[in-house]
């Protein structure tokens, strides 16, 4: 049966682009030519589908599974999933907020793993109950750390839940242009292997706006940052278990 690679994001602090870089990673997945599901874990979060510019698209949210019994069939879950150059989401929905049973976020997980290559989860932070029943499943997680005092003091608090939850957990630095230097002294602060520098994407908030994905652009930092992730959670990973 086939099994996705599955990729937690966790932003170390509110507002520092986990959301931007979950659809990222999954947006260049698609460009490589692997079939990846980008999945909100981010209840009140406003709704992954804004973040790829496709909220007025129709399909399944997390609302429509929320009283749903048993298996979930994988392929025909990913089918009624709106999508965006070949980037499955599933998403909550601003307008419909319903609780979600840990039982069923974790088969849902389930069921996406074995009809996608990459499951991307914009986890949320690991006192909430979604991440406790996401995390288990979940083969690598990615902390993005904000690069100012606070940024890191919150990815600091964040860092040792991570690791009790997941065996690999790496770090991504967000930034507006401090050297690599900087981006190593927090890595080694936060004990964490760095694997990526999130650099700033000037055309984001346009892009959004527009409808236009994060990491469409392959020259882009998100495509970068994105890139870096996907090299070691997914062909590092097929490495590592050949
Ligand atoms: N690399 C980037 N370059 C420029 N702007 C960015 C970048 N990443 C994120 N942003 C901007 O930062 C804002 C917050 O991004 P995002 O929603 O991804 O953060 P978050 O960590 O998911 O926030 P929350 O804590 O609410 O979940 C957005 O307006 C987005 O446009
Ligand atoms: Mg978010």
């Amino acid at each position: 049966m086939n099994t996705a690679h599955i990729i937690g994001v966790v932003g170390g602090s509110g507002g520092v682009g986990a959301s931007v870089l979950t659809a990222a990673i999954a947006v260049r997945a698609a460009q490589a030519g692997l079939r990846p599901v980008a999945l909100d874990g981010d209840r009140l979060g406003g709704g992954l589908d804004v973040t790829l510019g496709i909220e007025q698209e129709r399909g399944v949210r997390w609302p429509d599974l929320a009283a749903a019994r048993g298996r979930f069939d994988g392929p025909e879950l990913i089918r009624r999933l709106p999508s965006v150059d070949g980037v499955c989401v599933l998403s909550f929905d601003r307008a419909r907020d319903v609780p979600l049973a840990a039982e069923i976020v974790h088969e849902v997980l389930l069921a996406l793993s074995t009809a996608a290559d990459v499951v991307v989860v914009d986890l949320p932070r690991p006192d909430h109950e979604i991440f406790a029943a996401l995390a288990p499943s979940v083969d690598g997680m990615v902390l993005l750390a904000g690069s100012g005092i606070c940024g890191l003091a919150g990815a600091s608090a964040i860092a040792e839940h991570l690791i009790r939850a997941c065996p690999d957990v790496w770090l991504c630095l967000r930034t507006s242009g401090k050297g690599s230097h900087f981006a190593d002294t927090v890595a080694g602060a936060l004990d964490l292997p760095l694997l990526a520098v999130v650099r700033e994407e000037p055309s984001l908030a346009a892009d959004v706006l527009h409808g236009i994905p994060p990491g469409s652009s392959a020259k882009g930092a998100l495509a970068a940052a994105a890139d870096k992730v996907l090299a070691r959670c997914v062909v590092g990973a097929r490495r590592d278990a050949s």
